[in-house]
């Protein structure tokens, strides 16, 4: 149903520029959007269309009179009607409008109009009658936002199948939520030089990632409990080996004088058959080692920490501050020779309550947006997510064909040119149409046409459902990321930045009916 979102789009992008009609007649009278049957708001219009059909239509003039013929006929007006017949294709659509026309406001709406309809090519497959197979486990995901299913296909080759790369066409798919340092299999590049075409990992910069996190797993918003145990920290490190330092780290705080209530295999001192997060509740810090160092890879370990409401001490992931739901909520051991200042912050955060509390504020004031957006990736299943990536690139590779190439993209009316972009929300399939003149081809034009649109269609965010009741908000919309459809989620949360207008203007000159995601906070 690939149309479906680009007629919507198109129809509803009128709505939000501006709140104006389609394009009118006469005095006002609204064309295409009244229901014919309202004879009553056609006075004028069925005036005009007298004077059409006795020039157009002399001969059968009598038959106007009965209500079939006058039903056709406004169509007829309609599809001669200038809206349809200003724009001339020249050279290799580019476009120009044959006569300026009289009433900017409506030339602007026409111009728009148009590019909904020339654009609005049909994908050869419709994702709801013949959903994304990929082979494993049998399983629907009924709410994914593209149709989606998991399993085998008698006489249909799946789209994707996980597991080692096959001699075939069938793109393989690598799923693991091991670190790269245990598994180098799980590097990206090596899963590539492997013929993994599409890599699920912890990483952010795979294709689709698979996190440790979500809304759903952690009630990371939990009420901080009273901090009476007399150890600083408690640590769950099943076993001392790793591929770090997370050994040496734990002994080195122990000469700091730090106090280590231990509930792991390692360095055990405490019985470990307790509820864990309900045991971290009670201290100010934990041990937060992670058994690799490790860009993106991050456990529960971390998020257990944050649901109990302790100050996690961490070592793991170098990027840890990604995933910190505040500034000053985590104390990173990057390297051994920091567990001294490490060790001493302790002491000083233990006995002042009021530096502990602010370290902890976020419980209270709630996450940084960067935290929230992070987190919401996950209201979406990956499962969910690899099926709408699986069906963007099959809407992609369509999309160089020639029907495709044919789309305007672009029309301009005047000194203006209006540039047709398409824009859906992380974690959904379908895109919805926005149109931007090249007045307003900036960042905060491009925002506000993304608003406008979503506002009008009273979008609900992925998440709302999701996010701890604390964090859904009221009824607004917010922005916080928009980024071309395709980019990893590295790029979209952390790397990735239109470098001004002109960058942006390029982007969407070089990719006509450009895609855009955008990630609402
Ligand atoms: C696309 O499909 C819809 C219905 O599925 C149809 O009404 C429309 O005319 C089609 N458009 C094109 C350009 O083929
Ligand atoms: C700390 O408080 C919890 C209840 O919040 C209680 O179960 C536990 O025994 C207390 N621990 C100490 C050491 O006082
Ligand atoms: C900690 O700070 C929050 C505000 O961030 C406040 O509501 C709460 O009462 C404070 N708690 C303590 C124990 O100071």
């Amino acid at each position: 149903m690939g149309v479906l979102s680009n007629f919507r789009g198109s129809r509803a992008a009128h709505n939000a520029q501006g709140g104006e009609e389609l394009p009118t007649l006469a005095n006002g009278s609204s064309s295409s959007l009244v229901p014919k049957k309202k004879w009553s708001n056609f006075l004028p219009l069925f005036v005009a269309l007298v004077v059409i059909a006795e020039i157009a239509f002399l001969g059968r003039l009598d038959m106007a009179k009965n209500a079939a013929m006058f039903d056709s006929l406004a169509d007829m007006f309609h599809k001669s009607s200038p809206a349809t017949t200003e724009f001339e294709m020249i050279g290799d659509g580019d476009l120009v409008i044959e006569k300026p026309h009289e009433r900017l406001a409506e030339a602007e709406e026409t111009c728009e109009e148009w590019l909904g309809k020339q654009d609005a090519v049909n994908y050869s497959r419709d994702f709801e009658k013949d959903p994304v197979l990929v082979s494993g486990a049998d399983k629907e995901w009924k709410t994914c936002g593209v149709g989606c299913k998991f399993g085998y296909n008698h006489g249909k080759n799946p789209d994707a199948a996980f597991g080692i790369p096959q001699a075939t066409e069938i793109t393989s798919v690598l799923r693991s939520m091991e670190s790269a340092q245990y598994y180098a299999e799980n590097n990206i590049a090596q899963a590539r030089r492997r013929g993994y075409k599409i890599v699920m990992t912890t990483s952010l910069s795979s294709d689709v990632p698979v996190g440790y996190f979500s809304w759903a797993e952690y009630d990371i918003m939990a009420p901080v409990q009273p901090k009476n145990e007399s150890a600083l920290a408690a640590a769950f490190i099943s076993n001392c080996g790793a591929r770090n330092f997370r050994l040496q780290a734990l002994e080195a705080l122990e000469r700091e004088n730090i106090k280590i209530d231990s509930y792991g295999g390692c360095h055990r001192n405490r019985d470990g058959r307790v509820d864990k997060v309900e045991t971290l509740k009670r201290y100010k810090f934990s041990l937060a080692f992670e058994n690799s160092n490790e860009e993106d890879y991050v456990t529960e370990k971390f998020f257990q920490s944050l649901v109990a409401g302790t100050i996690p001490v961490f070592i793991g992931a170098p990027n840890i501050q990604e995933f910190s739901p505040s500034r000053n909520a985590i104390l990173h051991i990057r390297e051994l020779e920091d567990v001294k200042i490490v060790a001493k912050t302790m002491k000083y955060i233990a006995e002042n309550p009021d530096v502990f509390n602010q370290s902890i504020s976020w419980k209270y004031e709630g996450p940084s947006d960067s935290f929230k957006a992070l987190v919401d990736m996950a209201a979406v299943h990956s499962s969910c997510r690899l099926c709408i990536h699986l069906a963007t690139m099959i809407q992609e590779q369509e999309e160089k064909g020639p029907d495709f190439k044919k789309r305007p993209c672009r029309c301009n009316k005047g000194s203006e040119t209006v540039h047709h972009l398409y824009v859906r929300e992380r974690g959904r399939f379908y895109m919805e149409s926005i149109f931007l003149r090249s007045g307003s081809l900036t960042l905060k034009g491009l925002e506000s046409a993304v608003l406008m649109k979503f506002k009008s269609l009273k979008h609900v965010p992925i998440w709302k459902q999701e996010r701890p009741l604390s964090l859904r908000g009221a009824d607004e919309l917010k922005i916080y990321r928009i980024y071309p459809v395709g980019f990893t989620q590295r790029q979209a949360l952390y790397t990735f930045k239109f470098q001004g207008d002109a960058d942006l203007k390029n982007h969407i000159e070089r990719n006509p009916c450009a895609k855009f995601e955008v990630i609402f906070v």
